[in-house]
């Protein structure tokens, strides 16, 4: 499914050359003995969605009544409640499912008529997502999607347009939605918005795409069972082990995370958010930066390779030999493009991903390749839980709550504020 290497040069000598043998010994211990406390006392509720859970019928059942009264679905939820389903169901581009689904995860007037400009009301549905059920930007959102689809005048019941999920208990998303009548699925309470991708909150997009809710559970549960089972090796707890180590001895400060696979592009703002606002407290912290292969070779790679040595790069790849259209030998050959002649896309892009790591390698920088046999459901679902629990460890090692950001909490305040100042 998937696997992790450092290149040609094992994991020990990579920590040799850097002088942190030491060092990643300690943490790795530390870490191991945080996973086993994990496992034994089940503490990852982000990890525990099953493949056959008692949310399972209720997700097919929504996704069934969206998908056969729409032809598209907003999705409105911010950070936490829209990044994790938008990551999941970039894979549905390859079997165009039944729904088109838009996820105006950033609130903006511009992108907002445009959307309004372009859907059909009748044809449309909403599901509004946040777990607190107060985020002003889905609330605001939500109210002008209602205006909107009222003032379509259609016939039917305008609460059949809306399906919500937010946490149980008085809130205002959770009021809207009982007094509108519409469906109301319940966020689960012990788990924070950006680790909820496997829960109803990722996994009712997915299931109304046409992707599997079963099979990302599972990739989920290989993934998890393996840390269970042999947390040493596995590559949440050497990822954190390591790039812990390379933060306290190597003042390493930012942490690339690079796939070779445009489906992966939604991904790295999924890690990009799950990182920074889970590890990024009282003082300190790693930045997480995000790039695509082979795009990002022409833009930030020259400063990956000649500026500070402080980031840790993981490449995620895709075997890609022999994919995509192939060039027509003669044709590449006519314009001295040799090198190129009867290759496919998959071929190159391959070779630039192995390229840009050794080079960054000769370039005295930490080069981590996950490798995925391909971009499916179980893939990803590995990938999601791999990294929340990548983070999870690196929270414990950086001794920092991995599940809290009260730094974001006093300009929600304040903005709150500056709305009910303005004029009437
Ligand atoms: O991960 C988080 O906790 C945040 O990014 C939230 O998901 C985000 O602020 C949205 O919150 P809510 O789901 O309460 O609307």
């Amino acid at each position: 499914m998937f696997s992790y290497s450092f290149g040609q040069t094992s994991l020990e000598s990579q920590l040799e050359a850097f002088g942190i043998t030491e060092a990643y010994d300690r943490n790795l211990e530390k870490a191991v003995s945080y996973a086993k406390t994990l496992s034994k006392d089940d503490l990852l509720p982000f990890a525990r969605q099953r493949h056959d859970g008692p949310d399972v019928d209720p997700i097919a059942k929504a996704a069934d009544r969206i998908r056969k009264s729409c032809d598209d679905l907003i999705v409105l939820g911010t950070g936490g409640s829209s990044l994790g389903a938008q990551a999941a169901i970039a894979i549905a581009r390859f079997n165009k499912g039944p729904v088109r689904i838009h996820t105006p995860d950033s609130l903006c007037p511009f992108e907002m008529d445009l959307l309004f400009k372009e859907l059909d009301t009748a044809r449309t549905h909403v599901l509004a997502i946040s777990k607190s059920g107060t985020t002003a930007e889905t609330l605001a959102q939500l109210l002008a999607c209602r205006a909107w689809i009222e003032a379509g005048q259609h016939s039917d019941n305008l609460g059949d347009h809306f399906t919500f999920i937010t946490e149980p208990g008085e809130r205002p998303l959770r009021t809207y939605g009982e007094k509108l009548g519409s469906p109301i699925l319940d966020h689960p309470t012990d788990v924070g918005g950006r680790f909820s991708v496997l829960t109803n909150v990722g996994m009712l997009p997915v299931a109304v795409s046409g992707l599997s809710v079963e099979k990302f559970r599972k990739g989920a549960e290989e993934v998890c069972a393996q840390f269970m089972a042999q947390p040493e090796s596995a590559t949440a707890v050497v990822g954190a082990a390591l790039t812990h180590s390379l933060y306290q001895e190597k003042g390493i400060t930012q942490v690339l995370v690079m796939p070779y696979a445009e489906s992966l592009r939604a991904f790295t703002r999924w890690h990009g958010q799950l990182w920074a606002e889970s590890l990024g407290k009282d003082g300190i912290g790693t930045t997480p930066i995000r790039a695509i292969g082979p795009v990002d070779q022409h833009s930030q790679l020259q400063l990956f390779l000649d500026g500070p040595n402080d980031k840790f790069c993981t490449f995620i790849t895709v075997p890609s030999f022999g994919k995509g259209p192939r060039i027509d030998a003669a044709e590449a050959k006519a314009y001295g493009l040799d090198y190129m002649a009867n290759r496919t896309i998959g071929d190159t892009v391959t070779c630039q991903s192995k390229a840009t790591q050794e080079t960054l390698r000769k370039k005295g920088r930490t080069v981590r390749e996950i490798v995925i046999d391909s971009l499916s459901e179980e893939n990803l679902g590995g990938l999601f839980v791999s990294f929340m629990l990548e983070t999870v460890v690196t929270a414990h090692l950086m001794g920092v709550n991995a599940f809290d950001q009260p730094a974001v909490e006093e300009g929600k305040i304040l903005t709150r504020q500056y709305l009910s100042d303005l004029p009437e």
